[in-house]
């Protein structure tokens, strides 16, 4: 196959150029030059005529264009799995799987397959390892007699060949950043390669309904031919959330076209490789028997599934004129936040000391619902008195002071009285109208004030 003439094309400005440049010419950014193909007229296809093809395109009513090719799902019996991709896997769409190297991911796509193997035909390309060591993993997994058809191939066109060939209903691609086409001279894993191939399965994807599951690497710096930029190619995007230090997997859904974003799967490492964890707020939750100070239980939301997670906080004089503010696992702005607030209306002065927080179990949090808890964490702490144990907090905290309710209270205290806990500090307009859950004594504050003085 004849290699197309290619130019690159500058990320920042869109300035041309023949060759590649570390520095683009015209606007002056670095390393922003990425190689790109020109597109080709298809074969047939006459110039625009004028007015452009409105005479051949058609429209259609919103009302009359069918859902059921997207509602398709096949469930894959794993249930966490099932659980971050809103119910089971759908067919013609491209899923991509993120995480770090090591984490599990090759592991997961396997257990999967293996799962589906038994309704569908399945086939798994690996550009990573042999098949040798593929089969390998499938041995220690106590899969290796599954009907999975694999393929070692990293380049595009022949893996395009294989499967019109081979016609598999569920394809994975381990990884794409191995996957290269010709006509362009980049390396593998470079962004042009990168989208390149995600292109043409995305494409083949949706005209032969076959689902595609595409692992990629995070690379350590983040952005650059790491999954990203692939993110709006695909319509669902997981990502391995804790590192590979851990022994729970946490698996979220930062972008889901056919489910709920930011769902949560909870899956554990083992020997016979991932199991998955059907109640994860008892490991998030698993605590000393002591209660201590600086410990507080909050209660999230994640995706569809209320779960309890455990915030500690250690504020200590500090010797440094700066002192450290450490945030893992929630935002360092927001804790900055929250510091102030504690200064100005909760009385409680912590510029001379050093801060850390932590969200235990290695989550990494957004929500605002954890406010409360930080702040309720902090001040046990610094004042050195435990809370009771069987106390959850949750709210979001306001610069002015005000406790605000957060979404889907109900289930978040309903969740804490499932688990065992006594009383619940709770924002006062996420206060139960009815009676509430039974075995649990709801705390409804309007103030930070307040929050520390029900304390
Ligand atoms: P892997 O799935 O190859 O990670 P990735 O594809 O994301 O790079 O495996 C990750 C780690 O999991 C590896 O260090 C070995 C470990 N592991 C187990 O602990 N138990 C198992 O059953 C398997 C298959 C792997
Ligand atoms: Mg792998």
């Amino acid at each position: 196959m004849a290699r197309q003439k290619t130019y690159y094309v500058c990320d920042a400005c869109g300035a041309q150029a023949p060759r590649w440049n570390g520095q683009c010419n015209e606007c002056g950014a670095w390393n922003t030059m990425v190689e790109t193909r020109p597109v080709m007229a298809r074969p047939g296809a006459s110039a625009a005529p004028k007015g452009g093809y409105a005479g051949q395109i058609s429209t259609a009513q919103l009302a009359e264009v069918r859902t059921e090719v997207s509602t398709a799902r096949t469930v894959t019996g794993l249930g966490e799995f099932d659980r971050v991709l809103g119910g089971g896997l759908v067919a013609g769409s491209v899923s991509l799987i993120g995480g770090d190297p090591g984490i599990g991911k090759s592991t997961l796509l396997l257990q999967v397959m293996a799962a589906l193997a038994g309704q569908l035909s399945v086939l798994y390309v690996t550009g990573e390892e042999s098949l040798n060591q593929v089969a390998l993993r499938a041995e220690r997994l106590g899969l290796a007699k599954s009907p999975i058809s694999l393929a070692a191939e990293t380049r595009i066109e022949a893996v395009l060949e294989l499967i019109a060939r081979e016609k598999p209903a569920v394809l994975v691609i381990d990884s794409i950043q191995t996957i290269y086409t010709e006509s362009l001279s980049s390396a593998p894993g470079s962004v042009s390669q990168l989208r390149e191939s995600t292109a043409l399965l995305v494409r083949h994807a949706k005209q032969t309904g076959t689902t595609v599951l595409l692992v990629g690497h995070v690379t350590k710096q983040g952005a650059i031919a790491g999954p990203r930029v692939l993110e709006h190619m695909v319509d669902t995007v997981l990502y391995f959330e804790n590192d590979a230090g851990s022994r729970f997997r946490a698996i979220r859904a930062v972008k889901n076209r056919f489910g709920a974003a930011n769902e949560l799967g909870v899956f554990a490492m083992t020997e016979q490789g991932l199991k998955e964890v059907r109640n994860p707020s008892a490991i998030f939750l698993a605590r000393d028997t002591e209660p201590s100070p600086g410990s507080v239980v909050s209660v999230l939301r994640e995706g569809t599934r209320p779960l309890l997670i455990e915030v500690q906080a250690l504020v200590d004089e500090s010797p440094l004129s700066n002192p450290r503010r450490v945030a893992v696992g929630c935002d360092p702005n927001r804790l900055g936040m929250l510091l102030a607030v504690l200064h100005r209306h909760g009385g409680h002065a912590l510029y001379g000391h050093d801060v850390f927080v932590n969200v235990v179990g290695g989550l990494k949090v957004a929500e605002t619902g954890l406010d409360l808890a930080i702040a309720l964490a902090l001040v046990s702490s610094l004042t050195d008195r435990a809370l009771p144990q069987e106390l959850v907090a949750f709210g979001e905290i306001g610069l002015s002071g005000e406790v605000r309710p957060v979404y889907g209270g109900e289930e978040r205290l309903a969740e804490a009285a499932k688990q065992g806990f006594k009383r619940a500090i709770v924002p006062s307009a996420n206060k139960p109208r009815g009676k509430g859950p039974q075995g649990i004594e709801v705390v409804p504050v309007r103030t930070l004030t307040e929050a520390l003085n029900a304390l």
